[in-house]
Parts: C-alpha cells; sequence; structure tokens
C-alpha cells in the first residue's frame, strides 16, 4: 500500500535519529534509528475503539517471536486478546499465552496486592500494611493511587529496584486517551507532592525511565478520520509537552487502499448529478462518490497527523477475520514494524 502521509520534518536531536555531534570534533554523528521493540516499556495509547489492543497484542506478537520475553500488560478491561490469539481468558494472574509472551489483565485490587508485595517483599510487612483497614480505605478512596498500582505493576516488571527484571519488554495496552494521561500523571502527581520514602522514590524511577526514550515511550494509535486525527494530535502534545513522555510510533490504522487517482476524483465526486434518477449505473456512482470523500477525507487526516506527530509511523489496513483466523493478527504484527 502506499503511504499516505508526508515524512514530517525531523527535529534537530530526535531521538528517533540520533544525531549526535563527534566527541572528538563537531561533525555530525549519525547513529542508526533504534527499534521501537528494544525499549523496555511501552504504553500503547489512543482515543476508544481505535485499535489499541490490536495494535498491542501485535507488537507484544512480534517481540516475542524475536526472542524477546514479552509481557502484554492489560488495564482492568474487557479483554479480547484471547479471541485475537485463541487462548484461555485472560485473568488477573499473569499467565503464558506464547512462547516468551506473558499476558495479564491487571484490576486495581489484585495489582495493589501484587505492588504492595513486589515493594514490601515480606508477607508479614505486606499484610501490616496493606491489610490494615485504614489503609485499605484510604487507598480505595484514592483513584490514583489504584492507577499507580496498575501501571506501578507494570513497570515494576520491566524495571525492578533491585537485580534483573522479570521481563525484557512489557508492553501496557491502555485506557483511553483521558484515562491514559490520568494514569501517566499519577507517578508525576506521586514524585512532586508526596513526602520521602518508599512511594516517592518509585514513583522517581518511573518518571526517570517514562522520560527516557532510549527505554520507554508511547506508541500513539489513530484512524484515518478528523475526530481521531484531532484528538491524536492534542494527547500527542499532552505527552510529549506536558509529562515529557516520548512519543516513539504512530499507528495509523484500518487504512483503505486508495482506489482512485487524484484525476478521477472530480469525475466521480461531479457523477451522481449528471445522471438520470433512473439510470442504471446511478447506484454504482453514488458509491464511487462516497468512496472518492473518504479517501478524500483521510488523505488530509493522515497529512494532519504525519505533519504535527514528529515521530515514524506505520499503516495497517483493514484485516478481515482478525477474531476469527489467529494468522491475521501474525500478518498485522509484521506489518506494523514497516514504518513509512
Ligand atoms: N486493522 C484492523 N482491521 C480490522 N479490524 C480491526 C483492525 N484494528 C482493529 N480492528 C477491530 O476494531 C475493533 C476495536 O479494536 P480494539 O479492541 O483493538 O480497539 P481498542 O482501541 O483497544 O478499543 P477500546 O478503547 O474499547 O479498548 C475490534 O473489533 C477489532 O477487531
Ligand atoms: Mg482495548
Amino acid at each position: 500500500m502506499q503511504p499516505l502521509g508526508r515524512q514530517p520534518g525531523r527535529s534537530p536531536n530526535s531521538w528517533h535519529g540520533f544525531d549526535r555531534a563527534c566527541c572528538f570534533c563537531s561533525a555530525p554523528l549519525k547513529t542508526p534509528l533504534m527499534d521501537l521493540l528494544d525499549r523496555r516499556f511501552l504504553f500503547v495509547v489512543g482515543k476508544g475503539g481505535v485499535g489499541k489492543t490490536t495494535v498491542a497484542t501485535g507488537l507484544a506478537l512480534a517481540a516475542s517471536r524475536r526472542g524477546k520475553k514479552v509481557l502484554l500488560a492489560l488495564v482492568n478491561c474487557q479483554e479480547r486478546v484471547s479471541e485475537l490469539l485463541d487462548t484461555d481468558p485472560i485473568g488477573s494472574e499473569i499467565v503464558t499465552i506464547r512462547e516468551n509472551l506473558d499476558a495479564v489483565n491487571m484490576t486495581p485490587d489484585a495489582a495493589l496486592q501484587e505492588y504492595g508485595l513486589m515493594i514490601l517483599k515480606v508477607k508479614a510487612v505486606f499484610n501490616a500494611v496493606f491489610r490494615n483497614r485504614l489503609v485499605r480505605a484510604f487507598l480505595k478512596g484514592t483513584p490514583g493511587l489504584e492507577a499507580w498500582s496498575m501501571l506501578g505493576k507494570a513497570f515494576y516488571h520491566a524495571c525492578p529496584p533491585r537485580g534483573e527484571p522479570d521481563y525484557d519488554l512489557v508492553i501496557v495496552d491502555a485506557p483511553a486517551t483521558g484515562h491514559a494521561l490520568d494514569m501517566l500523571r499519577v507517578p508525576f502527581v506521586i514524585e512532586s507532592v508526596a513526602p520521602p520514602g518508599l512511594l516517592r522514590r518509585d514513583a522517581a524511577r518511573a518518571v526517570d525511565m517514562f522520560r527516557d526514550p532510549e527505554r520507554s515511550g508511547a506508541v500513539l494509535v489513530t484512524l484515518p478520520e478528523y475526530m481521531p486525527a484531532s484528538e491524536t494530535i492534542e494527547l500527542s502534545d499532552a505527552l510529549s509537552n506536558e509529562l515529557g513522555i516520548p512519543v516513539l510510533q504512530l499507528v495509523i490504522n484500518r487504512v483503505l487502499n486508495v482506489l482512485f487517482a487524484e484525476k478521477e476524483r472530480p469525475v466521480l465526486e461531479g457523477l451522481p448529478s449528471e445522471l438520470a434518477d433512473d439510470s442504471e449505473i446511478r447506484g454504482l456512482a453514488i458509491a464511487g462518490k462516497r468512496r472518492v470523500l473518504r479517501e478524500t477525507v483521510q488523505a488530509r487526516a493522515v497529512r494532519q497527523v504525519c505533519t504535527h506527530i514528529d515521530a515514524p509511523w506505520s499503516e495497517l489496513p483493514y484485516y478481515d477475520g482478525l477474531e476469527k483466523d489467529p494468522d491475521t493478527i501474525e500478518a498485522l504484527s509484521q506489518a506494523l514494524l514497516k514504518t513509512v
């Protein structure tokens, strides 16, 4: 499929193609692009229904196929990864679903327990703290901490305070835009307002990693339509400007094949009005006009996101039978890595 967008201008020192000065002279030194899947932590984010879970699953498959040990972490959702990969339903306990690929559907309660245990290592200490009635009541009434328990758990698997991580790569299939931003803001807030201690230290470590483009970043998923494109640009701005979280890749999902050349478009747009009401090809002409309009909207939306967001992007076509045939998600996972 032909790429629809235009390669955006790369800002100097952009982390996609590290332009650094040689340490012996001032000549710029071009190091190769860093591979998305060589990061330790990816946050797949976008508007509701645009294909975040599908993309997160595709990335997880691609990384596990490369021999990386991967955790796909879903955030308390109506999970459909099991449908995509034809496995048993995924619950709040980590399960292995493919070679090198584990998955979990985190819930605040289970994550809080696990996260608490990970921090407080000894079960007796954990019970004394987290089973305490007052502490539980406080945690329940603090949505930020619920969000942090899940994000913190995912972070811990990628970056424990000591020793080797359990996984080479953790991919978080994030909630939709606003909720995802709220969730990501939590460690930043904890870092700036919590009293010194374990919680703050941990949040600071997470902030450090989330801002480091060589270890972590966001993958933005969008559709080639006006509203999703505008929302994606706002999301990208909030991530980069407000939180300092790098956007590593943009995925434009469900891109239509371009059927009509530029010069054919005006012809098709005008055709229905030139035909008689009882023309035998009237239906066809209207279908042609609608398709041209969709292709025009798509081209504009792709140009809009690709011009505003300084990240490599990939385009995914519409895949028939995504939930019915596990081979389809394998094909999608390979297409994801072909950036424009
Ligand atoms: N490239 C594609 N081709 C065909 N169908 C797709 C494609 N991407 C996603 N879908 C379908 O679109 C629907 C939404 O996808 P998905 O569940 O991945 O979106 P989401 O962003 O995770 O949604 P939510 O915000 O509800 O979690 C699903 O039915 C999925 O099978
Ligand atoms: Mg989803």
